[in-house]
C-alpha cells in the first residue's frame, strides 16, 4: 500500500476521448514522401493515424473528449471547479487560452481554468497539476483535457517528423473522494539544456511570424530524433521506478502500465525494464501514432471501453516530451 497519506484523495470519476475522422495510413504518407508503410511500421510501429481538417481545432476535439466525461463521471458543467488544459497547439497562439474557449462551449459557468504547456508530457503534467488542487482541499471537480493537433505544426515534406504524429483528445473528471481508488503519487521532470532536440523555433516571441519568418521551415516542428530517442529509452523507466518508490510499491505492483505512445521501441524498452509482460502494458500506437498529450488518456479510455480497466487497479502511466521534460502518475483506477 502507499506510504503517502494525504487529507483529500483525488480519484477518477469519468473519461473520455475524441479523434478527427480522417485516417491517414503509412501507404497514404509513401505516396507524398520518399518512405515506405514497412520503415515506418519497423521503427515505430505506426500504421495509421488521424488528422484534423481544416475546419478542426484543438478546442472541438477537446470538447468532445470533455463531454464525454463529463457524462461518465455524471458532473454537470457547472459543477466543474476549474478547468485545465494541456496543449501545445492551442487555438490560439498567444490569447486567449482553450480553457476559456472550452469553458464558455461546456457552460462550466463557475469554474476558472487554464492552460498547460508541457508537450507530450502534458497529461503527466496535468493531472498531477489538477489533483494538488482536490489533495488540498481547494476544488472538488477538475476537468482535465489533453489535446494535441500536431499536424497542423509539421513540415508535410520532411518525413523525419511527419509521420510520426497524429491529432486527438483525453479528458478525465477528476473529483473529491475518500475511496482508497485515488491518485498515489506523482513525478516531474524537466531538462531544459534538451529544448534544442525538439523546437518550434519561429511563431513565439523570439522569433515572431515576420513575412521572413512565415517563410521560414522553422515555424514547423523539428526533431532531432536519435537524441529523443536515447533520451526516452533512458526515462521511461527510471522515472515509472521512481513515483513507485515514492508510494512504496514494485513494478510487479502494477496491473496497468500506459506509456506515452511515440515509438513501439521506446514502450518495449520500458517495459524490459520494468520487466513487464505485454498483457499489462497498454499499446494502441498504431492507430492513432503520437498523439502528444493526448497519447495516454486516449489510450486508458480505449482500454477501459474495453473492458480491461477495472475499478482498484493500480495504473502507471508515464510520458516524455520537448522540454525536455518527464513525468509519472501512479493512481487506483477509480470507475
Ligand atoms: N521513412 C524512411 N526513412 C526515414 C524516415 C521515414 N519516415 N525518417 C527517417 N528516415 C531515415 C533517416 O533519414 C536516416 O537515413 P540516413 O541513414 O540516410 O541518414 C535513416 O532513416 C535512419 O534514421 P534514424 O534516425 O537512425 O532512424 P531511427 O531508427 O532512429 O528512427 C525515429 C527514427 C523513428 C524518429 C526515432 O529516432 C524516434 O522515434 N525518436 C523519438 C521520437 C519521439 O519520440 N518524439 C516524440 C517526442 S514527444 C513530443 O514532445 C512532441
Amino acid at each position: 500500500m502507499s506510504k503517502l497519506t494525504k487529507k483529500f484523495g483525488a480519484g477518477l470519476a469519468g473519461i473520455g476521448s475524441a479523434v478527427p475522422d480522417r485516417v491517414v495510413t503509412n501507404a497514404d504518407w509513401a505516396k507524398l514522401v520518399d518512405t515506405s508503410d514497412e520503415w515506418i511500421r519497423t521503427r515505430t510501429g505506426i500504421e495509421e493515424r488521424r488528422f484534423c481538417d481544416e475546419h478542426t481545432s484543438a478546442s472541438d476535439l477537446a470538447y468532445i473528449a470533455a463531454q464525454k466525461a463529463l457524462a461518465q463521471a455524471k458532473v454537470l458543467p457547472a459543477e466543474i471547479d476549474l478547468i485545465l488544459v494541456a496543449t501545445s497547439t492551442p487555438d490560439y497562439p498567444v490569447f486567449p487560452s482553450t480553457a476559456a474557449l472550452l469553458q464558455e462551449r461546456l457552460g462550466c459557468v463557475k469554474a476558472g481554468g487554464f492552460d498547460l504547456s508541457a508537450a507530450c508530457s502534458g497529461f503527466s503534467y496535468g493531472f498531477y497539476t489538477a489533483v494538488q488542487f482536490i489533495e488540498n482541499g481547494e476544488y472538488e471537480n477538475v476537468l482535465l483535457v489533453c489535446v494535441d493537433t500536431l499536424s497542423k505544426n509539421m513540415d508535410l515534406t520532411d518525413r523525419n517528423v511527419c509521420v510520426l504524429f497524429g491529432d486527438g483528445a483525453g479528458a478525465m473528471v477528476l473529483k473529491r473522494t475518500d475511496a482508497a481508488n485515488r491518485h498515489l503519487a506523482s513525478i516531474l521532470g524537466l531538462r531544459g539544456s534538451g529544448a534544442g532536440e525538439l523546437i518550434v523555433k519561429n511563431g513565439g516571441s523570439r522569433a515572431p511570424l515576420t513575412e521572413k519568418n512565415f517563410a521560414d521551415k522553422d515555424k514547423y516542428i523539428y526533431m532531432n530524433g536519435k537524441a529523443v530517442f536515447k533520451f526516452a529509452v533512458q526515462i521511461m523507466g527510471e522515472v515509472t521506478e521512481q513515483v513507485l518508490r515514492k508510494a512504496g510499491l514494485q513494478p510487479e505492483d502494477i496491473d496497468i502500465f500506459v506509456p506515452h505512445q511515440a515509438n513501439i521501441r521506446i514502450i518495449d524498452a520500458a517495459m524490459k525494464y520494468l520487466k513487464l509482460p505485454a498483457e499489462k502494458v497498454l499499446v494502441n500506437i498504431q492507430k492513432y501514432g503520437n498523439t502528444s498529450s493526448a497519447s495516454i488518456p486516449l489510450a486508458l479510455d480505449e482500454a477501459y471501453q474495453a473492458g480491461k480497466l477495472k475499478k482498484g487497479m493500480l495504473v502507471a502511466a508515464c510520458g516524455f516530451g520537448a522540454g525536455l521534460t518527464w513525468a509519472a502518475n501512479l493512481f487506483k483506477w477509480g470507475i
